[in-house]
């Protein structure tokens, strides 16, 4: 949802910034624009659709030299993807560059407004006003004080926003404000830094401020960086964090793209995670922030969440229904904030899943929640994220960086932090007792090994992959728990391959689905050894007797499946057939990257999405 970087300092700023927005791609890549103050007191910029690589060819030939910049790569809202929307945008004078992330809900009546006193507008977005706005507070009341500028900008702006501003006349200085939508900051020896997030910041500095809602901050090229809250008074102790990984964590380091980087990383992830866990009690969850007996009294559950993270929703929701028997809704996000009767009691509880911390919808819910009483647990995998801020407890999920946009290791590193938070449930209600809780501890300490084999199988998937080549559409099938694994397998194949997938619990499909099928129509079916396993490997005779592919993935040895499917993605035995959607989903990431690499997709970056989606 866009991704904006700042720099003044004693560096040239354009490489830095160039360098910035590659690693914030992840957050839009319709297009980009950088903007440096130059030293002949002029702003030169570069702007264009397309992605940053696209931006940083053009800024070869465009002498950009200058020490203080601003720099946005953007996705879509307000106005297509075009050059004259790429930000920055400018003021008249053309002596103000602001960039922009987050949506200027009442920009239509500023628009207005600004026309009838003289503003003529370049571009159809949304965020062009607030280049105005701070031209219009520069001019008059605010002259010399672009922090009063900005300020009296903000005053009249409804949305979210991030924003970085710059003014020639200010030089040496940028002005960054926030609401709704991320930003931190950094001050070096070097120079002063924003970005929406650290992973541009974590080559030159591993201690960031975090700006809060309302906050505005002034950066100069000394470094010195002063924070301000919305009444102008300076915030003497801003929130900091440091950040816990180096910036190689976020490079390919030999990998052909970061979706099989982040693949291959979930077996260290989750050994991460289950580390010092288990205490003489049970599961040590110190994050949870309640008293056992609060713990305890919780009777109802409400998992909200979107996307990837709503599928491991369901997961948690059978894991904490069948280890601590506390009955949980797990709905999407931007279903349940439109829902007019939300049923909770005086002791519920809402668990948000949200690996990025940012998304919009996700974050309304929880406020929503908040708001009606409930405690807010949030598991996230971004520290300092505003899930992470606004929640009454956070669990981290310490999956490290995901940069590919679509979610591998975060998805399974939440599965297992959801099994954790149940087996606490269960422990603190007396559902289970220390010894039932540390055996299921022991089987989540399998987990990394069960991956390590599904990965060392990625060739099976390479063979099975060759099946949906030409294919148009997709069904993904699976029962119970796994019902679950189909969505997410069907989700994967959609967004980066683009081709069209579905799933339904295999017992569904002859309800409807099942007229999709003809002679060579690819079926994915999750079908290990579990209790619904004889239900499913029936549904698979179904759709092999209509002349359907089917590809399954299976348990070893399961002779009753091999004899049936053109091809089976085989995973070890699990001990604990809750667990098997951690270990199973693994080849269907495979699946879906070697299906996108043969379709000629960028598995990275799909067309269309963006990481965090920081809007409604
Ligand atoms: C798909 C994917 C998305 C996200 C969704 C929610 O691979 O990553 O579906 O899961 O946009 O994002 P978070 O978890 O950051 O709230």
């Amino acid at each position: 949802m866009c991704g904006i970087v700042g720099y003044t300092g004693k560096k040239q700023a354009a490489q830095f910034l160039l360098d910035g927005l590659a690693t914030l791609e992840y957050r839009g890549y319709d297009s980009a624009g950088v903007e440096v103050l130059s030293p002949d007191g002029e702003l030169h910029g570069v702007k264009c659709a397309g992605r940053v690589s696209i931006l940083a060819d053009r800024c070869k030939t465009a002498n950009l030299t200058g020490t203080t910049g601003i720099a946005h790569t953007r996705w879509a809202t307000h106005g297509a993807p075009t050059d004259k929307n790429a930000h920055p945008h400018l003021d008249c004078t053309g002596r103000i560059a602001i960039v922009h992330n987050g949506i200027i809900e009442n920009y239509r009546e500023l628009r207005s407004y600004l026309a009838r006193n003289g503003h003529t507008f370049a571009s159809d977005t949304d965020s062009e006003v607030v280049a105005h706005l701070v031209e219009d507070a520069w001019a008059g009341p605010c002259k010399g004080d672009l922090v009063a500028a900005v300020s009296n900008a903000v005053s009249r702006l409804e949305g979210s926003w991030a924003l970085a501003v710059v003014c020639a006349d200010a030089p040496g200085q940028i002005v960054v404000a926030r609401n709704g939508s991320p930003l931190v900051v950094a001050s070096t020896p070097e120079g002063a830094y924003a970005a929406s997030d650290v992973t541009p910041l974590a080559s030159v500095t591993s201690h960031v401020i975090q700006l809060e809602n309302g906050q505005i901050a002034r950066l100069e090229e000394s470094g010195k960086v002063t924070v301000y809250d919305s009444e102008g008074t300076t915030v003497e102790h801003p929130s900091t964090f440091d950040i816990d990984w180096d910036a190689s964590a976020a490079t390919l380091g030999g990998y052909a793209d970061f979706m099989e980087k982040e693949i291959s990383e979930q077996p260290e992830a989750i050994e991460r995670l289950l580390k010092g866990r288990l205490g003489e009690k049970g599961i040590l969850l110190d994050e949870l922030r309640m008293s056992e007996k609060d713990l305890a009294a919780v009777d109802r559950i409400f998992i909200i969440a979107c996307g990837t993270s709503y599928h491991v929703g369901l997961i948690a929701r059978t894991l904490i229904q069948t280890w601590a028997h506390v009955p949980v809704v797990c709905e999407y996000a931007s279903e349940f904030n439109y829902e007019q009767d939300v049923l909770i009691t005086g002791h519920t509880l809402c668990l948000i899943i949200t690996q990025s911390g940012e998304t919009a919808d996700t974050l309304t819910a929880a406020r929503r929640m908040k708001g009606m009483g409930c405690k807010v647990f949030a598991v996230t995998n971004v520290l300092g994220s505003s899930a992470a801020r606004e929640s009454d407890g956070v669990l981290y999920v310490q999956a490290g960086p995901e940069v590919c946009v679509c979610s591998t290791k975060a998805y399974t590193a939440q599965m297992v932090a959801c099994a954790l938070f149940a087996l606490r449930l269960a422990q603190a209600n007396g559902h289970m007792d220390a010894a039932e809780v540390s055996g299921h501890y022991a089987d989540l300490a399998t987990l990394p090994d069960l991956i390590r084999t599904v990965l060392s199988r990625a060739w099976q998937d390479k063979q099975a992959a060759t099946v949906f080549r030409r294919a148009h559409s997709a069904l993904f099938l699976g029962r119970g728990v796994n019902s679950t694994t189909a969505y997410e397998g069907a989700l994967k194949l959609k967004e980066i391959s683009y081709l069209h997938a579905e799933a339904y619990p295999a017992g569904e499909m002859k309800h409807g689905p099942i007229a999709l099928l003809e002679p060579g129509f690819p079926v994915v079916a999750i079908v290990p050894e579990d209790r619904v396993h004889d239900k499913t490997v029936s549904n698979i005779q179904e759709v092999i007797a209509r002349g359907a592919t089917c590809v399954a993935v299976a348990t070893d040895g399961d002779e009753s499946v091999a004899s049936l499917c053109e091809h089976v993605l085989w995973i070890p035995p699990v001990e604990d057939e809750l667990l098997v959607p951690i270990v199973a989903v693994v080849h269907l990431q495979v699946l879906a990257r070697y299906v996108a690499r043969s379709r000629g997709c960028d598995v990275d970056k799909p067309r269309n999405l963006a990481k965090s989606v920081t809007v409604e």
